[in-house]
């Protein structure tokens, strides 16, 4: 499958494309990105995408980024050329190309960087069906997750030994014993009482788009959805857990180390949504799953 770049003003094959080894998002992680998927060649989510990238660009002060204008035109040329049909656009910004120190440089343009690559959502459609197995992994990340940053490495190392026990991801569990969310998902579980329950969107996760479109899915169709902290005990305990991303929109948990989540199989709360979520991808999109 072709894979295509846009780095320092050209499109390029991925494999030509590259950045200075003195660029600060090399050098210090200096750096926010976006993944947004595209489905039939759409966007989706696209406009929540650029919002948190824009929010996260004011808050680390980084300046001189094209206006979304520009970017949505430099993602849909990229995604042309490309010729897939559904992928993932990675847009990827930093700080520039400076000599080696922490402080911010002077009068330096920020770095601009996008991929496109296909996507298996077929895939996902199906895993959906199935569910996947998640570990828990201590959360030992900064205090800024809602920023969405390159400094991926707890999530790397969490990710990594999730591979490694064949689970699909890691639960990040805070010292207190809260579920903040995963290593690259947000984390849901419905309570005893069938209610939908998530972390608040503070500074202790990333504000997923899936989980801000699956919220509003949820409660348009008059579902309770509660937003607050639970532990790895309630998730422990609870009938349904299941997860939201952007490469994933949702997935039923159905293994939490080693044990079942409620009976081992996707629960009727996730099947639901998941109904929802995909309803919604194809009116964005016109994409449907597959049928098995
Ligand atoms: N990951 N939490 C974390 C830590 C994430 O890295 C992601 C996304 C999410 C879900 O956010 P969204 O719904 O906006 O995709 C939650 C991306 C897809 C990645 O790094 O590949």
């Amino acid at each position: 499958m072709p894979a295509v770049a846009y780095a320092n003003g050209r499109y390029l094959p991925l494999d030509e494309a590259g950045v200075s080894v003195e660029d600060r998002g090399f050098q210090f992680a200096d750096s926010l990105y976006e993944v947004i998927a595209f489905l039939n060649g759409r966007f989706l989510d696209a406009a929540g995408h650029f919002d948190r990238l824009e929010r996260g660009l004011a808050e680390l002060a980084i300046a001189g980024v094209p206006a979304r204008p520009v970017l949505d035109q430099i993602a849909r040329r990229l995604v042309a050329r490309a010729r897939i049909a559904d992928g993932l656009l990675y847009i990827q910004v930093s700080r520039g190309i400076a000599r080696r120190d922490h402080a911010f440089p002077a009068d330096t343009p920020p770095t601009l960087v996008m991929t496109a690559r296909g996507h298996d959502f077929a895939r996902r459609a199906r895993q959906q069906q199935t569910g996947v197995a998640a570990i828990t992994r201590p959360d030992i990340r900064w205090q800024r997750c809602d920023l969405k940053t390159v400094a991926l490495l707890p999530a790397v190392l969490a990710k990594q030994a999730a591979k490694e026990a064949g689970a699909f991801e890691a639960m990040f569990v805070a010292d207190d014993g809260t579920v903040t969310e995963g290593g690259s998902t947000n984390f849901w579980m419905v309570d005893a009482g069938g209610r939908i329950v998530t972390h608040p969107a503070d500074r202790r996760i990333l504000p997923g788009i899936a989980r801000a479109s699956l919220l509003r899915l949820a409660r348009d169709a008059q579902m309770t959805v509660i937003e607050r902290p639970f532990t790895l005990d309630e998730a422990r305990a609870a009938p349904e857990l299941f997860l939201t991303s952007t490469t994933a929109p949702i997935l039923p948990v159905v293994r939490l180390d080693a044990a079942p989540v409620g009976d081992g199989a996707p629960g009727p709360v996730a099947t639901r949504l998941a109904a929802l979520a995909w309803a919604e991808i194809g009116r964005q999109t016109g994409w449907r799953p597959p049928v098995a």
